[in-house]
């Protein structure tokens, strides 16, 4: 198949096709992220990777919702020192982009993970400023515009390499936090993290994860995550948006396209099927626009804006 019908470029960023490793799934060791590439992915994003070392939450830190998961795996990562080998690593490995995603408690934390992976190789780094549920980092940070911003200015100021920035949709209006993070100089947007969720035993009578709250994702939230897409790109009409939550299959990736994203990342749909879900949703995408005879996947970004 013909690839140039599915290469796009986001904010600088090569892809041979618009599907991408969402952070959270397979994205601790190189080799994991070389097996996602393998699998038809034209980009991946690391697990998100902090300051120092973290444990994360005991278990159970994942349980099965209706259509989705919910998990809490509390941030748990080796820290960037130790991580910015794997990252040299995925630069001897990966011919794909590798993005890497950070978390700090700070806006100058932020900064130093940033500076560090980019240091080590990251082609671009992902802020999660959307963690429902860790204290102190996450969305207690990027559910606050003024926050938030500080956060996106100070990793601008550290790096010369594109920002993302991964939006909670656990707010009241999505497009303050986007403008708030675009106006902060956020390169992309990717449009979103969890929803914050819980499950409840009723045999034990108890919520069933450690950390009693956490994030849903998959199939679930997908409306959702269209939305979010949506509400951001009529808000901000020129920012490079990457759609993310609950994207299982060709026509899902298709849906966010149309809503405005210039690519997706797939993270549960992974656990669903396994790491060849990329070539199949690629591999359906081609086919739909050979079929409506567009010449790029480009084309068909923000097509459902039309009046
Ligand atoms: O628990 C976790 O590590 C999840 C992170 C996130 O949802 O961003």
């Amino acid at each position: 198949m013909e690839n140039n019908l599915l290469s796009t470029n986001v904010a600088g960023l090569q892809l041979e096709n618009p599907t991408i490793l969402a952070s959270g799934v397979l994205g601790y060791s190189a080799e994991s992220l070389n097996r996602v590439a393998k699998g038809g992915a034209g980009g991946v994003v690391t697990k998100s990777i902090g300051i120092e070392p973290r444990v994360g939450y005991p278990n159970p830190t994942v349980v099965q919702a209706e259509a989705g998961i919910i998990n809490a795996m509390g941030l748990p990562n080796p820290g960037i020192d130790v991580y910015a080998q794997e990252i040299k690593f995925c630069k001897t490995l990966l011919r794909v982009p590798v993005i890497v995603s950070v978390f700090g408690y700070s806006a100058d934390e932020y900064a130093t993970v940033a500076k560090k992976a980019v240091a080590a190789g990251a082609d671009a780094v992902e802020l999660n400023v959307s963690c429902p549920h860790v204290q102190f980092t996450g969305a207690e940070i990027g559910q606050n515009p003024k926050h938030l911003a500080e956060v996106v200015e100070k990793v601008k100021a550290a790096i010369g390499k594109p920002i993302l920035v991964k939006l909670s949709p656990n707010v009241a209006d999505i497009t303050v936090t986007a403008r708030a993070a675009v106006e902060a100089g956020a390169d992309v947007l990717t449009a979103v993290n969890t929803l914050k969720a819980m499950a409840i035993d009723s045999e034990t009578m108890r919520p069933i994860l450690s950390n009693l709250k956490g994030g849903l994702s998959g199939p679930a939230v997908k409306p959702v995550a269209l939305r979010c897409v949506y509400d951001v790109r009529e808000a901000l009409p020129d920012v490079p948006i990457i759609g993310c939550g609950g994207i299982t299959d060709w026509k899902d990736a298709v849906e966010f396209m149309l809503a405005g994203a210039s690519a997706v990342q797939v993270g549960t749909a992974i656990g669903l099927e396994n790491p060849e879900v990329f070539q199949t949703i690629t591999k359906g995408v081609e086919v739909y626009l050979r079929k409506k005879n567009y010449r790029s996947v480009k084309e068909i970004v923000n097509l459902a804006h039309r009046s």
